[in-house]
């Protein structure tokens, strides 16, 4: 009997850890969707690769208006432009919401360069935050990729990706102030 009831509780313990186990394990809708973000932009979209964009703590209004821009052509990649081309307005406002509220990623950057752009980066932070952190339309800037903030700011420069005030600033920038400050607002 003692042995028995041993069992049950053993058995029962399982199946509760089990539940357990399901609950922690059931993720919500809108993470599974994001799966397929994750290939390219690292797991709960934490990324740390020049090529791809971090999007973890990245704003969520940036978000939408990016995911909007790939959808219109306005602004060009063929993944993304491929991706963004079958979301629909709930969808991109979901990738918005919960990425918007994952960790962030820290990138780092060369120690000599990152000196560098943080004595340029003062123009920047009335946009982009204090702290690199980006507000509403303003991307978040901090812990990105320096290989990819840079190719980014080349792009505003030469005018292969579009926006007014970025390709005014980009534009005034040297090769060596686009490294620096990629460097800087990598390290934060
Ligand atoms: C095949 C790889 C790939 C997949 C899968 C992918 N992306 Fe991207 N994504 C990219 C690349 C490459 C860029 C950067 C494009 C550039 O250099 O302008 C990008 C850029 C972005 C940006 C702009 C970020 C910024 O800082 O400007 C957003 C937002 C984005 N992707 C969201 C998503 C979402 C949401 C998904 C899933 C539905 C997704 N991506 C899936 C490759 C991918
Ligand atoms: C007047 C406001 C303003 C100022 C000042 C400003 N930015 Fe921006 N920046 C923006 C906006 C708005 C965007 C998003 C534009 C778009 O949709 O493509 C942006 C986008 C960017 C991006 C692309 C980020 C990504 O994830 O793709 C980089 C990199 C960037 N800015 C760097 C800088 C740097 C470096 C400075 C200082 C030299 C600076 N910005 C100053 C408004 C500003």
């Amino acid at each position: 009997m003692h042995l028995l009831r041993q069992a049950f509780i053993f058995l029962l313990s399982l199946a509760c850890f089990g539940t357990m186990q399901a609950s922690a394990n059931e993720l919500s809708a809108v993470e599974q969707k994001a799966a397929t973000c994750f290939v390219c932009h690292g797991d709960k979209g934490k990324g740390n690769d020049p090529q791809f964009p971090s999007l973890a703590a990245q704003q969520s209004v940036y978000i939408v208006n990016q995911l909007n821009a790939f959808k219109s052509g306005e602004r060009k990649n063929p993944a993304m432009q491929a991706k963004a081309s079958n979301l629909t307005a709930e969808d991109i406002n979901n990738y918005g919401a919960y990425f918007a509220v994952q960790q962030a990623a820290k990138a780092g950057g060369d120690p000599a360069l990152v000196q560098q752009g943080k004595s340029k980066a003062t123009v920047c932070l009335g946009c982009h935050g204090a702290s690199g952190e980006g507000n509403g339309q303003y991307p978040r800037l901090a812990g990105q990729h320096p290989d990819y903030l840079a190719k980014q700011l080349t792009a505003y420069k030469d005018g292969s990706r579009i926006n007014g005030a970025m390709q005014a600033i980009a534009g005034n920038l040297s090769e060596e102030e686009i490294k620096a400050l990629a460097a800087f607002f990598g390290s934060l």
